[in-house]
């Protein structure tokens, strides 16, 4: 008999909401025009993706205008570094960002260096967050942009944006943030965050896979990433995805309900305080224990191997904290920047809920630990 499958890896991808999947079906047979043609076919088309653009916008609080629909989380974070960087090289070459970013936004980062950036990679506490001052520390006359992720997909730490963003306007930087993770979670309004750029994942939220979006505040001095015909207002070029984008408006509409919803936080908490019951010394919390995505609970089992634990945690999908790079096995370097040690690291779990994910199914996965480990 196979074992019951427990999805606990909402971090790494979301089912699609079925109210989704459901508005995205006309797109798939009859809505099938050109959004950029003017007749009977392309109206729907041009009419869906405007009013995605709108439900996109409402999650944000902010313009439609300020929209631009992309293939996901890492084209957003492409788009923004590097569009800021060609808008800005004639000022600066200086870009500041954090030690525990995805590799969506270290990349274009590492990229850029080959072309003359400076890039300043500034460390984090032991859970996860950048101090401020260490921000404002590394700004130079140079400095044409901070980047800094809203939460962090692997231990969930959330980093204090808000204080982040008032450093950036003093000094006239532009601020980007890298929300694949917190958008959906928690509140993302643009104004309070203070943000020039925010990149999201729909993939994250319970829309499709290959689409996402970048939040450019008015007067942003960026390029574009892709160029080519007039799509998205001259910003990314290419016949809109209409399917996709209509399912990423409908997930954003879908969010707004989940947003502040202590439903997942309370079972995350519980399902902790189970594992800490039953194991004691042996879990230790990686990752903020307050600032933290109310989904997400990264556990180290001290002393063991992240990823033999799963593969013995029969039909559970989890993440661990380690990956293979050329055959052997490393802490991940969000991990390692946390300051946490090998024997400590190596043993860490990511377990991130979802809207479906239920306390029966929490229990059952401690009970697997408990017939696992001694
Ligand atoms: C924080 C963060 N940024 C960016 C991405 C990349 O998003 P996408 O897979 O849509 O390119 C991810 C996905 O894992 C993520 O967790």
């Amino acid at each position: 008999m196979s074992a019951e499958r427990i999805y606990l890896d909402f971090n790494a991808s979301t089912p699609i909401a079925p109210e989704v999947a459901e508005a995205m079906k006309p797109f798939l047979s009859q809505h099938f025009g050109n959004p950029s043609s003017l007749h009977w076919a392309g109206i729907p088309a041009k009419e869906a993706v405007e009013h995605a653009r709108q439900q996109v916008a409402e999650l944000l609080q902010c313009s439609p205008d300020a929209i631009v629909f992309t293939s996901g989380g890492s084209e957003s974070n492409n788009h923004a570094i590097k569009g800021v960087f060609f808008a800005l090289r004639e000022k600066g070459n200086h870009i500041v960002t954090t030690q525990i970013e995805h590799p969506a936004v270290i990349n274009p980062c590492r990229f850029l260096e080959k072309l003359g950036a400076e890039v300043t990679f500034v460390p984090v506490d032991r859970y996860g967050r950048v101090d401020p001052q260490d921000i404002q520390k590394a700004l130079t006359p140079r400095t044409i942009l901070i980047t800094v992720m809203h939460a962090n997909n692997e231990v969930g730490t959330i980093q204090p944006i808000e204080e982040i963003s008032k450093i950036a306007k003093e000094r006239g930087i532009v601020f980007h943030t890298d929300a694949a993770q917190s958008v959906g979670k928690i509140v993302t309004k643009v104004d309070e965050l203070r943000v020039d750029l925010l990149s999201l994942a729909g993939h994250k939220l319970y829309a499709p896979k290959g689409v996402g979006a970048l939040y450019i505040r008015e007067g942003t001095p960026i390029e574009p990433l892709i160029h080519g015909a007039g799509h998205e207002s001259g910003r990314r070029a290419g016949t809109e995805n209409v399917l996709l984008i209509v399912g990423l408006g409908k997930a954003c509409d879908v969010a707004k309900k989940y947003v502040g919803d202590d439903r997942i936080c309370s079972m995350r908490n519980r399902f902790w305080k189970l594992l800490q019951d039953n194991f004691g010394e042996k879990v230790v919390l990686n990752g903020h224990p307050l600032h933290r995505l109310p989904n997400t609970l990264n556990v180290s089992f001290v002393g063991k191997a992240g990823g033999e634990l799963l593969s013995r945690l029969d039909g559970v999908a989890a993440s661990t904290g380690a990956a293979c790079h050329s055959g052997s096995v490393e802490l991940s370097p969000v991990l390692k920047a946390m300051g946490i040690s090998t024997e400590v690291g190596m043993g860490a779990v990511r377990f991130s809920l979802g809207r479906t994910t239920t306390i029966q199914e929490l229990e059952r996965v401690v009970q697997l630990l408990k017939n696992t480990l001694p």
